[in-house]
């Protein structure tokens, strides 16, 4: 699944762009499957309180990240919340997103989703998986 934040708008876009099952975070969100990150960034090059504290919950079931930035903020604060959260976890970052970015951004994410993730939720693919044997 995905699990997004979002403050202005921008990566619930993005969200919604790629077709993916998914739920926004709220403070005290859990989930028990394998998710992909959708982050925009705060402060100067900052992860967002909220997703701090999904991640401080959560973030062993962290498959990667995907972040959403503004270039006015400068080339060493743009997406840096994606950075930090790839390091920290030592998950991949998957993509840094100018504001809502572009197609070829959402062809890429959901690839990677695809890929490593897959189509449904984790628990479906468990269900899946078990029947074919
Ligand atoms: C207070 C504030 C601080 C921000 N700091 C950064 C930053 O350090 N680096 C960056 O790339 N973007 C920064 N941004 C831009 C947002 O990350 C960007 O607009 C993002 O697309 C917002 O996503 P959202 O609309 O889903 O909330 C900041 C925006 C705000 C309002």
């Amino acid at each position: 699944m995905i699990a997004y934040a979002s403050r202005t708008g921008n990566v619930r876009h993005i969200f919604l762009q790629l077709g993916l099952p998914g739920i926004e975070i709220r403070g005290d969100t859990t989930v028990g499957e394998p998710f992909l990150l959708l982050t925009y960034t705060d402060g100067l090059g900052e992860v967002p309180p909220v997703v701090e504290v999904f991640m401080n919950r959560n973030g062993a079931y962290c498959r990667g990240v995907v972040a959403s930035g503004n270039r006015n903020f400068g080339h060493a604060h743009f997406g840096r919340a994606g950075d930090v959260i790839a390091e920290r976890w030592n998950v991949p970052l998957v993509r840094k997103l100018e504001l809502r970015g572009f197609p070829r951004d959402y062809e890429a994410i959901r690839q990677f989703y695809l890929e490593r993730i897959g189509e449904g939720s984790g628990r479906e693919r468990e269900i899946v998986f078990a029947s074919e044997q």
